[in-house]
């Protein structure tokens, strides 16, 4: 059976590999794209999406722009490691795709009110639209089948020492989801982060007759110099895009059911994801202190070169 899915995305050069793969999977069916504010500005983001979209020949899908910042903090981009316009030195010319004329919540709500089964909300930014969803239409909720979000982390951050980037920008809205009640999947920055790809197989891919892996090795390929110490960083992870490897192929990966919450207290631990991995009771149990705190599905292995070829076979040789 195929997924029905919505795609929650902030365009990105990992989302922008995500878009790839879900446009070209055979076993998804794209429904519509909204858009966040997150590695980059909306604008940007919006306008990578659109590209994307062109580069791997999508059919229509409808496109549209959500929120330019969380729900309480101020934006605040990654475009030092996702390049000034989100999609590194990658420069593809731009759509004429337009964008829906609704806000992303109106248009998910609409997809998922019309669809005659539930659907797969997958969302690969911060989570503020996600939330927002849940806020103003909270009678949606039983339409959606499961939420799957890159986002937190169960070991380190990268945003922060403790925090990974979607749940640092919005941790608000990461909380909305993480309470919600939908069954959930976390593929959280630690299993994202230990799925690099080998420097042979970039140069293999940015050698490539085919536009889409050209891209696709560029995208991987992009050096950036570390704002602490000026040595060059290469995020040559698929990133986003194996969040979506984990919808279609569950079996390339381990997943624990554990309870997750996420710190929304000011200082040095906020955006922080605590995943409670234990293998017995603690103190907190025994002395009636523990809170409870939704399960949540967190990937915690990948079989990374099956992973990494399902991907980069779904990217074809057109
Ligand atoms: C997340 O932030 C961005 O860098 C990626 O697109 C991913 O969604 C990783 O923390
Ligand atoms: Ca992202």
């Amino acid at each position: 059976m195929r997924h029905q899915i919505l795609l929650d995305v902030d365009t990105g050069r990992d989302d922008a590999l995500a878009i790839m793969f879900a446009v070209l999977h055979p076993e998804i069916d794209l429904q519509a794209i909204t858009c966040v504010e997150g590695n980059t500005s909306l604008e940007n983001v919006v306008s990578n999406t659109l590209k994307i979209l062109d580069l791997v020949d999508a059919p229509p899908v409808p496109v549209a722009l959500g929120a330019r910042r969380p729900l309480v903090e101020p934006p605040r981009d990654a475009s030092w490691i996702h390049g000034k316009h989100g999609l590194g030195d990658v420069d593809l010319p731009p759509s004429g795709r337009q964008t829906e004329p609704t806000h992303a919540v109106e248009l998910m709500r609409r997809c998922l009110c019309d669809a005659p089964e539930p659907l797969t909300l997958v969302a690969l930014g911060p989570l503020t639209n996600i939330a927002l969803l849940l806020r103003m239409h909270p009678e949606v909720s039983g339409r959606i089948k499961q939420i799957v979000f890159m986002g937190g982390s169960a070991t380190i951050g990268n945003a922060t020492p403790v925090a990974e980037f979607n749940f640092w920008h919005d941790p608000e809205a990461a909380h909305i989801v993480l309470t919600s009640g939908i069954p959930l999947t976390m593929y959280g920055w630690d299993i994202l982060w230990s799925m690099r790809t080998p420097a042979d197989q970039v140069a293999e891919l940015c050698a490539s007759p085919s536009q889409v892996r050209r891209t696709a090795g560029r995208l991987l390929g992009f050096e950036v110099a570390d704002p602490s110490n000026g040595e060059t960083v290469i995020y040559d992870c698929i990133g986003d895009a194996g969040t979506l490897c984990a919808l279609v192929a569950p079996e390339l990966y381990g997943v624990e059911r554990r309870p997750v919450q996420v710190v929304l207290t000011p200082g040095p631990a906020r955006g922080q994801t605590i995943v409670d991995r234990r293998a017995m009771a603690g103190e907190d149990a025994v002395h009636a202190t523990a809170e409870q705190h939704p399960l949540v599905d967190v990937v915690t292995s990948a079989h990374n070169n099956e992973v990494l070829a399902l991907f980069f076979a779904t990217l074809g040789d057109r």
